[in-house]
Parts: C-alpha cells; structure tokens; sequence
C-alpha cells in the first residue's frame, strides 16, 4: 500500500503514511512491551521507523505530536537495534612519547612529499565512547556507537536525553551532516552516582568511562536521562556539503550550529607547538572536570587529510599521543598459567588487588617464561604494576628491597597445566605451547570463545560463562555445533521425549532465553568474509590481515583451496603478509579436524563473497599493479595507497599475474621483465590520468 518513493509522495500521501505509521508502530509498541506478544520481526518494525523517519525528514512540518519519531523506549526487542555507518567510525593509532609524534610528523612529510611546515589540530583525547549523530534537513535522526567500526548500535534515544545535544541545526547546516565524538561523565557526576549506588547497595562503577558506558547502553532511556551524561564534538561522518577548508573550521561550525567543543583545542604550527601542548594538557589534566588520556594531533587542512588517506583502521592523517602509563606498588599472591586458543601457556601473577589510576587491578600478565626469568619475578615480590589505556595491566618490576626471605621462584610448566600434553618450546619462540590442540578443553574453549567475539561471529547471547558450561557438558565441542543447537534442543513438549538438549528446563533458562539465543545464533547465519576468516583463529591472523586476505580472494573457497594446495605465493605477495604468517595459515588448513569443522560449518551457514562495492568500478579494481622506478609528481606511498583505495593489488615484483606497471624514472629490471612478458606499462602521467 505505502510504498511509494518518498520523493513522489505528495503532501497529502504523506499526511495519511505518517498517520498510518503512528498507528501500526504504537500497536506493535504495545503488542511487545504490554502484551509480550510481538507480531512485527525487528527488521520489519526497523522499516516502518525509518520510513516515518524519512517522511518526517522531507515533511518536518507534519510531524505529528504522537509521531513514533519522539518516543523514547521503543527500543529494538533483542537489545538494541543496529546502524550500518555509511562511513566507518575508525580508531586513531597509538605512540607514547615525542620521538613517536616527531616521526609520525615525518611520516606524513614524506608520504605527501613536502619539506614545508604542516599545521596541527592538537586536542584533548577525552577517555569516553564514541558516538555517531546523524541530522537530516537540520532534525537530528538517528545515533550510533562506534560498535566494530562497521555497525554499531542504535541508541537514538539514549542521544536524544543528553542536553548538549542539539536536536535541530540552524539553516546554514549541511542537509545531511553526521557529527561524531565522545560522550563522556564529568567526574563530579561520577562520583555522586557512585555515592548514591553504595548507599543503595548497588554495584558502582570502576571508572567515569565505564559508568559512561553503562548509563548509554540502557535499554531504558530513562535511566539514561537520569544519569547525566556530556559530550564533546570533535570529527564527522557523511556530509552533503562540506563547508569547511581544516579541522579548526570544522570546530567553528560546530560552535556555530550549537555542538559543544573542547575549549582547549589548540592549533599548532609546529612540534614545539606540540609538544607545549602536550605538556600543558599533562599538567591540567587531573585538575579537567572529566578524564582524557592523551592528546590527539590531527593535520589540520582537509585538502592534505585526503591525500594521506586511511590505513586499514586509522587514519594517517592522525594520531593518538597517550599519557604515560598509571604506576602502584603491589605484592604478588601467586603465578598461575593461562592456556590460550592456540595453546600458548602465559603466566598470569594474582596480585593483591590495587587501585592503578582510578582502575582496582587484581591480575597482571607476565608474558612468557622468560620475562618472569629476566625480571626477576618471584611469589610474594613487592613489585610495581602499570596499566596503559586498555592494555592488560603489566608489571614494570620488582622492588627488591622488599624481596621477604621465602619467596619463591616460579618453575615454569612443561606440560599443560589444563590436558596435561607436552608443552613445547619451538627455537626462536619465547612461548611455550601445549601440544594438545584441540583435545585440550582449555583451546577447545578459547577458540569457541573467539569464534563468536565481537569482531568474529559476534554472537553476543554466547557469553564466556555459557560457553565454559556447555562446554563441560558436551553441548559445544566446536564452533559448527553453535549452529546445530536449535535443532538437537527438541521440542518444547514437555512430555516429548528424554531426547534433545531441553536447554529451557536448565536452572534460571526458560522459553524466552532459549528462543533469544536461537534467535541471535540464527541471525549469523550469514557472515561477511573477513569475519569468517578471522573466526576460524588461524594463528598470526587477526582483523586486519583478514580483511587484507578477503580483499584479494574475494570467496573463502579460493582462499581454502590455495592453502590446502599449499599454494602461498599469492598470499606472500599480499602487502603486509609475510612468509612466517602464510606457513601458519598452510598449516592451518593442513589439519584434517579444522577442514572437517569448516566442512560442518559451511552446511549450516553463508559466507559472503567479499565484493568491494565502493571500488567495483573502477579501472584499477581487482587488478596487479607493480610499481618500478622515481615518481615525481607524489610519492611512491601516496601512488600505493590511491590504487589501494581504488581496488588494486600492490605487488613487489613483476610475475605474469601483474596487471599493469608503473614505470617511473630510471625504471630498472622490473620494466624489463614486464615488456618480455608483455604486461602493459604505464608511464607515471597515465596512471595519474587514470586516477
Ligand atoms: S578522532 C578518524 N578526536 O579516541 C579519527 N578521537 O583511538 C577518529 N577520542 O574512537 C577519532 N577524543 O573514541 C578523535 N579529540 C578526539 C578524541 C577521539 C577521544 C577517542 C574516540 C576514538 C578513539 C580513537
């Protein structure tokens, strides 16, 4: 009936769309929270919202006073709902100290080839969580987390309770305008919520960031209103018409549309601007009504932003420069081993429990047998422990004035403290690993774990406690049994039969439980290439090299079979992967239990091909580029990246799979082959042309 394009609805059209909308989404409002009876799927009930949503965007002069657009509490049924960012929400790199900053700045010179100074935008890195605020026609519609990057969660509501806010832009504000940054708790605010918990004898928060965090993820946007939540604007997503030229016009439209900014955001003309900045954040720091952890440096010109470009999850256009780490005295209780999915053995030191910057730390890692060998380390040391940022709290060393007579020198294993298998050190490895593979539980249950972590399956209704239990009881062995649990459960007859798993009879479970889990394992069923390769746990494979290897596959099976076929030397001629990586993947995909388990797998599951769609067109996609010789019109990094950014391989060396060759000056063998193999050179103006 309403299907119309948006654009064709006459006023009237909409008037009685948006008054059917207002209508069909208050019954199914009810039909949930009421009567516990939904009859709408979520998606079907996320396109009635977005449409009306749409609607209003184009006819902000009909929105109803019962528009669904200003309830708050109709929050998606399984947790939140979740927003597709149309440009991901990246993370900044990491250094800690000015050498660091100082080659980053060089960094830049060089990949844009320049000896002139590059200003800086030098601003406070506020240590909340990100958001996403997307306005359309100057109304704010809709609000994200940062989630993986990708897809984060819907929390338009939970946005739309912090007053700092705006709600609506003036008229010089773009149509279309995603405003990011930090939502934070001041301190103060904080610290009374605490109070009030204790005297409630609720649970408090460790830090200002978590409480932040627990108070935007409420399903209730009530108890979000209620917990005082601030923010502060500092970058952008989509925009119809950018209106500034740098960062430091950004913050003045920002200011001018209403968004609050920081007030100690400096532009920097130079490193000693930096590092004055640097040093003068420092030293307010503790006495700032919020936290921040560092200092982001951002190139100020826009223009300069995009020729430098995105590495795979940070910009290269700017950086994170964090405080030093937070440092106590502690004493260590005991050493114990943790056995990892890929049965590395780590020690971990018990240590009595300390507060560390505002964080009660109780464990710290020890890394590897001879790191525990090389400080010293001993059970009952009094030593001194630090944690940076969100890195697994470490310990620096050990005070040894304090050493008690008895303490004790940690023998490390050689078997497997959980399966009891050898527990071997390869030469050149600094850490030791149990030789039990799968058949330990303890890798069994990591790699379970893994598989279904947010950046993996992301099954999130599979949390460490359940799969530990069902574990133990034999209901999961492996990742493809997650997905055959729906059907072993059985009928839900009570009187059916002794068979199937009856997971709503267990203790605290019921129907509703079960049906939520079933319902979050069934919506994986379709998976993005790059996760499936990074679920699987391919040791050395992490997020980034999955990406890379789904970009140049394109499917999982060419990828399987080339490393069943032990065929590497695409995947070494990959960026970024090297030889070491490629013999663990081979290896890998040599184990008769992984292939059976991916066998399983593909039965119950999709994986999707892995289609650039933003690159598909361009003349560059999917081809092998070598660059040879001096470019002169940018550098080699900046000519790399742009073809990367339009779909090309890089490969260091001419083979008869290459596309195209970019020859530069005094080009040297490289230019030869291609022409005995007869593989199109290109000269450096008709690549740029090509550009
Ligand atoms: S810019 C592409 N600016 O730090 C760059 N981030 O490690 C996007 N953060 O996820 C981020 N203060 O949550 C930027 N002034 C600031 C920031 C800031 C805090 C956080 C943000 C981001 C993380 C990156």
């Amino acid at each position: 009936m309403f299907d119309k394009e948006i654009s064709a609805l006459s006023i009237e059209e909409a008037k009685a769309e948006l008054e059917y909308l207002a209508k069909e989404l208050a019954k199914s409002d009810s039909a949930y929270y009421q009567d516990d009876a939904p009859y709408l799927t979520d998606a079907q009930y996320d396109k009635l919202k977005h449409r009306n949503f749409d609607i209003e965007a184009r006819f902000p002069e009909l929105i109803r006073p019962d528009s669904p657009s200003k309830k708050v509490g109709a929050a998606a049924k399984s947790g939140f709902g979740k927003i597709t960012h149309r440009f991901p929400m990246l993370s900044l790199g990491d250094v800690f100290s000015l050498e660091e900053v100082e080659d980053f700045i060089l960094g830049v010179k060089r990949f844009l080839n320049t000896a002139e100074g590059i200003a800086f935008m030098s601003e406070p890195k506020i240590d909340g969580l990100s958001f996403s605020a997307r306005y359309e026609n100057r109304r704010f519609v809709s609000g994200a987390t940062r989630g993986d990057g990708t897809t984060g969660e819907d929390i338009t509501a939970n946005l739309k309770t912090i007053k700092q806010l705006p709600l609506t832009l003036p008229d010089d504000a773009p149509d279309i305008l995603e405003v990011r940054g930090e939502v934070y708790m001041a301190k103060e605010d904080f610290f009374a919520l605490n109070e009030r918990y204790a005297a409630e004898n609720k649970k408090t928060f460790a830090n200002p960031r978590n409480a932040a965090a627990g108070s935007l993820r409420q399903l209730d946007p009530k108890i979000t209103a209620e917990r005082n939540l601030s923010i502060f604007a500092y970058t952008w997503g989509e925009v119809s018409a950018r209106k500034w030229q740098s960062q430091a016009g950004f913050f003045d439209c920002l200011k001018a549309w209403g968004f609050p900014t920081n007030p100690h955001n400096t532009l920097c003309q130079n490193i000693k601007d930096i590092e004055q900045s640097f040093a003068h954040l420092m030293e307010i720091r503790s006495s700032l009504p919020y936290d921040i952890d560092g200092v982001v440096y951002k190139v100020n010109s826009i223009e300069l932003q995009e020729r430098l470009g995105f590495l795979t999850r940070t910009p290269r256009w700017a950086i994170a420069h964090k405080f030093p780490a937070e440092q106590a005295f502690t004493k260590i209780n005991n050493i114990r081993i943790q056995v990892g999915r890929t049965g590395a053995l780590t020690p971990v030191a018990d240590v009595e429990p300390i507060n560390v910057g505002g964080v009660i730390v109780s464990h710290a890692t020890l890394h590897n047998e001879d790191e525990i060998k090389r400080k010293d380390i001993r059970i009952g040391d009094t030593v001194i422990i630090q944690r940076a940022g969100d890195v697994i709290p470490q310990i620096v060393g050990v005070v040894l004035e304090k050493r008690p007579a008895g303490a004790q020198e940690f023998i490390f294993p050689d078997k497997c403290p959980v399966c009891f298998s050898h527990a071997i050190r390869e030469e050149d490895e600094a850490v030791r690993r149990c030789t039990g593979g799968l058949s330990c539980p303890a890798q069994a249950k990591e790699r379970l774990k893994h598989f279904v972590s947010k950046d993996a399956f992301d099954i999130a209704g599979l949390g460490d406690k359940i799969i530990e239990d069902f574990y133990l009881e034999g209901i999961l062995k492996n990742p493809a049994d997650i997905f055959t649990i729906e059907h072993r459960n059985g009928g839900d007859d009570l009187f059916s039969s002794a068979q199937g798993l009856h997971l709503e009879r267990r203790e605290g479970w019921g129907k509703k439980s079960v049906d939520n889990l079933f319902k979050a394992i069934n919506a994986k069923r379709t998976i993005s290439l790059p996760r499936f390769i990074y679920a699987l746990g391919i040791r050395q494979v992490g997020s980034a090299t999955a990406l890379l290897i789904a970009k140049n596959y394109g499917s999982f099976s060419s990828f399987m079979q080339d490393m069943i076929n032990k065929e590497t030397a695409k995947i070494v001629s990959i960026d970024g992967i090297g030889a070491a990586m490629a013999t663990d993947m081979v290896e890998f995909f040599q184990e008769p239990h992984n292939i059976s388990i991916i066998e399983q797998l593909l039965k119950e599951i999709k994986v999707e091909d892995f289609i650039d769609t933003s690159r598909s067109d361009s003349v560059f996609s999917d081809k092998t580029l070598v660059f040879t010789g001096t470019l002169t019109q940018m550098t080699r990094a900046e000519a790399k990246a742009k073809a990367l950014d339009l779909g090309a391989k890089v490969s260091g060396s001419v083979s008869k799979n290459t596309d195209y060759v970019i020859m530069g000056a005094d080009a040297g063998s490289k230019a030869k082959v291609a022409q005995e193999l007869g593989i199109k050179i290109l000269s450096e103006t008709e690549f740029l042309n090509l550009l």
